[in-house]
Order: structure tokens, then C-alpha cells, then sequence
């Protein structure tokens, strides 16, 4: 009987999704609207998939908002784009904050406008103690730069000769990543029908499973999400290893 209901059980969803939000300008252009009503749809698909997650109990969720590469846009689309990203982090921090959700921020803080910082910054500082849904925004996030930063910042410390060259491991290298504390994504998704990575957590996606959708940011929905979470739990994780 006991068993019987076990495996009627749905399978536990994964711990970590990390998701490449990709297709707002060709919603907007699909519609004749402009490309910053794309990223206000896709900011209200951000929104939603962070509330599927917590009802779905995922511990961990990572959401590529700006690349390090995104610099290399038209200006006026930055500037929406940080527009955007004030007016959502005022505005939702309160409710994520009741919902017992962490917010952290991964990617390098330099170039990012000096009010954003401190509204990150305080964001983080105020829901450090939460314990529900971990959210990571990407946010001037690039893999390359944050692997070249962490090789730095070892580099030093051997040079200070406080860490031995053999001590530089696997897990000694993590630390260094903006990720640090966070287990690596199991599920990663991108939406818009683009297969790449575009830079995103590279070192940390080794073992990651890929889902690719051809359904464009805005239009994505917790049925998506769900989707995906079906296609990850048909996939067999091997790790190098074989079964059998
Ligand atoms: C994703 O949508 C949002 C960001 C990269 C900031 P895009 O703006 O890349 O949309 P497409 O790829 O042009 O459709
Ligand atoms: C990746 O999307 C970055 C984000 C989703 C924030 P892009 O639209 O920038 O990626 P490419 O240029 O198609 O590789
Ligand atoms: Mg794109």
C-alpha cells in the first residue's frame, strides 16, 4: 500500500534551474510593438516562474537577466533594461521578502549604475536570513570573467604564499565563483529556440541537463516550466559514470 503510494508520488522537481530568459525583442517585434515592451512582459514571466518555483518547491532558482556582453547593446535598450530593473526591485522586494525568499546577485558589480548597487546590495542584506526559495539574478554576469577573477584572486593568495598550488582545488575554485555556497544547477533552460549558453555558468553547468524551448521569455508559464521538469526527469544522469 505504502508503496503503491510512494510511486504515485511525483518525482522531487530538481534542486537547482538556472534559466537563460531569451526571446523579449522578437516577442515585441512579432506583435509591431518596441523591444522594451518585450522586457517588461519578460520581467512579469520572471516574476511568475519565481512564485512556480516556490509552489513547487525548487531550492534553488538562477535567472540570467544581463549578460556581461549585453553592454554591447544600444544604449537606449541598457538604459530601458536598468529602468526596468529599478522599478521590479523596488517593487517586488517586499513580497519576495514575506515569501521567505534569499535574493542574491551574481556577476560583477563595477559597471552596474551606483543606485542599482546599493538597491542590490540592500535587497541581499535584508533577506540573508530567509529560508525559503534561494533566487539568483545574473545580473553583468559572464562566466569567462568571473573564472578569469577567481584564477585572480588564487593567483594573489599563492603569490602571498597563504595557499600551495596543490591546495588549488576543484572545490577550492568554487569557492572564488559568484556561486559560491550554491550547489550547481541540475536543469538548465533557454527559451527562444537559441542551443548556446551565451557565457552562463559555464564551470557550473558541467554537469547541467540542457532544455531548449522554442517558447519565446513572455510567453513562458509554470505549464512551461513544468515541461521542462518533465523532459529533465526522462533524462539519465550519468556523471561519466554507467549503470549496469
Ligand atoms: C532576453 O531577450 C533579454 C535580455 C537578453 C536582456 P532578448 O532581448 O535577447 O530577445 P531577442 O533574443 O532579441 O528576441
Ligand atoms: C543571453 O541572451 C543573455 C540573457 C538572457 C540575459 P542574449 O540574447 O544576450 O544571447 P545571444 O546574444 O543570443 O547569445
Ligand atoms: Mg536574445
Amino acid at each position: 500500500m505504502e508503496a503503491a503510494a510512494t510511486r504515485e508520488l511525483a518525482p522531487a522537481p530538481p534542486a537547482h534551474i538556472a534559466i537563460i530568459m531569451d526571446g523579449n525583442g522578437r516577442w515585441a517585434r512579432n506583435r509591431g510593438l518596441p523591444r522594451v515592451a518585450g522586457h517588461e512582459r519578460g520581467a512579469e514571466s520572471a516574476r511568475a516562474v519565481v512564485r512556480a518555483c516556490r509552489e513547487l518547491g525548487v531550492a534553488y532558482l538562477t535567472i540570467y537577466a544581463f549578460s556581461s556582453e549585453n553592454w554591447n547593446r544600444p544604449q537606449t535598450e541598457v538604459n530601458d533594461l536598468m529602468g526596468l530593473l529599478r522599478i521590479y526591485l523596488k517593487r517586488e522586494i517586499n513580497e519576495l521578502d514575506s515569501q521567505g525568499v534569499r535574493l542574491r546577485f551574481i556577476g560583477a558589480r563595477e559597471r552596474l549604475p551606483p543606485d542599482i548597487i546599493a538597491e542590490i546590495e540592500a535587497a541581499e542584506r535584508r533577506t540573508r536570513a530567509n529560508q525559503g526559495l534561494v533566487l539568483a539574478v545574473a545580473l553583468n554576469y559572464g562566466s569567462r570573467d568571473e573564472i578569469v577573477h577567481a584564477a585572480r584572486a588564487i593567483a594573489a593568495d599563492v603569490a602571498a604564499g597563504t595557499l600551495r598550488p596543490d591546495q588549488v582545488t576543484e572545490d577550492e575554485f568554487a569557492k572564488h565563483l559568484h556561486t559560491v555556497g550554491m550547489p550547481n544547477p541540475d536543469l538548465v533552460i533557454r527559451t527562444s529556440g537559441e542551443q548556446r549558453l551565451s557565457n552562463f555558468l559555464l564551470w557550473q553547468s558541467a554537469y547541467a541537463e540542457l532544455v531548449f524551448t522554442d517558447v519565446l521569455w513572455p510567453d513562458f508559464t509554470k505549464d512551461t516550466l513544468q515541461q521542462a521538469i518533465a523532459e529533465y526527469h526522462r533524462r539519465d544522469r550519468r556523471f561519466g559514470a554507467r549503470r549496469g
